[in-house]
């Protein structure tokens, strides 16, 4: 029987103009460029601008995707959007994402995984396009994180920033690349440790970032690690014969804790944490985007995604380039 399979046709990825280094940062808020780089390896994070909103980063880095992938809009008839910080909290920012593209037909919606929202994303638009009447999909992450922060909370303003990034997928008749493998979980034991303390039904607001951060560090580090060992073993493989990992860009210290744990090379794992800071959902795109674009991911690659994020959520995404 052939095999279907989800391949990724293109890539793109987006961030506002504005650069805010962490120096800026402790003009307005009690820390030091030397506890961040320290303790999470952020440098710097992207914000975005007044009127510039969730919408407008994913639709660009929509084009770009579907400009690398070398087909017309029109074919997309799938849109998944990955994002804690939707425009509004109805129509989703996928049908505004769909309006902007000018694309007409096909379905578009929203999923809501936080910082896994992106593999969360993945996994749901292979399925759909190996199981429905869908071709084309566009999967994407985007995220106006600045937006949720308590800019008087120097436990949490200092992690996060804006940014998308975008993925079309083709389902095509192959085994030779394509989404390989999915593996998804969640445990809602652990709300209380990263959660926004808003919401339109329990308060009318939109609400702030609130997390116990060396908790969830301990949890990321141990769940990432088995995600990705799943993930990889459910294909044959072990860890580290894969040729690149792209992890979502909490903390530098994660990711090293998790190679640690995988035996992995440090020069397997992308990170983007020193520049993009945590962008919750589209991290992981964007980080896809920067390693294709910078040369380092080429067609052929076997690589894997991985995620972790409030709720707890976490999941990783085996796939060939
Ligand atoms: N500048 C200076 N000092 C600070 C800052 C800051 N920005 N923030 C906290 N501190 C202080 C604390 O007040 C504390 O001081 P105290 O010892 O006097 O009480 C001290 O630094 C240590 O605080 P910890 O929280 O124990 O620091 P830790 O080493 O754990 O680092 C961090 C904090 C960076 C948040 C880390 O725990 C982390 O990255 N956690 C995981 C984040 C994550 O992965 N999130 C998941 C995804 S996000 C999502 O899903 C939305």
């Amino acid at each position: 029987m052939t095999e279907y399979r989800s391949v990724i046709l293109g890539v793109g990825s987006d961030l506002p103009g504005r650069v805010v280094t962490n120096d800026e940062l402790a003009q307005t808020v009690d820390t030091s460029d030397a506890w961040i780089r320290e303790r999470s390896g952020i440098e710097q994070r992207h914000i975005a601008s007044e009127g510039e909103f969730t919408s407008d980063l994913g639709a660009r880095a929509a084009e770009k995707a579907i400009s690398n992938a070398g087909i017309d809009k029109s074919k997309i008839d799938l849109i998944v959007v990955a994002t804690t910080t939707p425009d509004l909290t109805f129509p989703s920012t996928a049908s505004i994402i769909q309006e902007k593209l000018g694309i007409r037909h096909g379905a578009a919606f929203d999923v809501q995984a936080v910082c896994s929202g992106f593999i969360y994303g993945i996994h749901i638009a292979d399925s759909m396009l190996k199981s429905g009447p869908y071709e084309h999909a566009l999967v994407i992450g985007a995220e106006t994180f600045s937006r949720i922060l308590d800019w008087n909370d120097r436990s949490t303003c200092v992690l996060f920033g804006d940014g998308a990034g975008a993925m079309v997928l083709q389902k095509q008749k192959t085994t030779e690349s394509g989404i390989i493998n999915n593996f998804i979980r969640s445990d809602g034991r652990y709300c209380d440790l990263l959660y926004v303390d808003g919401g339109p039904s329990r308060t009318q607001t939109v609400g702030h970032v609130r997390m116990i951060g060396n908790q969830v560090f301990r949890h990321a580090v141990k769940d990432i690690a088995i995600a990705m060992k799943e993930c990889a073993n459910s294909a044959g493989l072990e860890p580290n014969e894969i040729d690149w990992f792209v992890p979502h860009q909490a903390n530098q210290r994660i990711l090293d804790g998790v190679g640690k744990k995988l035996s992995l090379r440090k020069e397997q794992v992308i990170s983007t944490v020193a520049k993009h800071a945590n962008t919750s959902a589209a991290s992981v795109p964007l980080a896809f985007d920067t390693a294709v674009k910078d040369g380092r991911i080429k067609r052929g690659d076997l690589v894997m995604l991985e995620a972790f994020g409030g709720g707890f959520t976490w999941g990783a995404t085996l796939l060939r380039f």
